[in-house]
């Protein structure tokens, strides 16, 4: 395991769309493991593929008191209401903006073992879901802002997607 360099705005790695993963082998196991190093280390609630320099779709998410989440290949099913959150990136530290994000979210994907699962999230897991999912699309936070918000700036370790 390490903990690997996170890419940083404007790295233009951050804006192409990742690859779906077609065959699990030893190399995206350690690209798992590394990413969950990663993500603790920064520490962040969740880390994409691309952030570590690798246009692969694969997302991690660590929210504070729940198990790890490992998902390849996800693809969010099915959305329902909207909030605004403030939001920031492990990619631009010590910014956030304003956003509007689904209340709840439903993702399928894949799991390290190559298993199919479904998660019904909301609250932070289901924004982290959303940040992730459109890192591996090339989408950052900032495209999203609401109004005429621009990312402000605050302690960068509150940038914690
Ligand atoms: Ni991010």
């Amino acid at each position: 395991m390490a903990v690997l360099p996170i890419r940083q705005v404007p790295d233009p790695i951050l804006r192409q769309k990742s690859k779906q993963v077609r065959s699990l082998n030893g190399s995206i196991h350690k690209l798992i493991s590394d990413m969950l190093e990663t993500m603790h280390a920064a520490p962040g609630v969740g880390l994409a593929a691309p952030q570590v320099g690798v246009l692969l779709r694969v997302i991690v998410l660590g929210i504070p008191e729940q198990p790890d989440i490992v998902l390849i290949n996800p693809k969010i099913v099915r959305k329902s209401g909207e909030r605004l959150v403030n939001e920031g990136c492990l990619s631009l530290p010590g910014y956030i903006g304003q956003v509007k994000r689904a209340v709840s979210v439903t993702v399928k994907g894949r799991d390290q073992n190559g298993s199919e699962i479904r998660i019904k999230a909301d609250e932070l897991l289901a924004q982290a879901l959303e940040h992730e999912i459109n890192h591996i699309n090339g989408i950052l936070y900032f495209d999203e802002l609401v109004g005429m918000d621009k990312p402000r700036k605050i302690e960068p370790e509150e940038s914690r997607l």
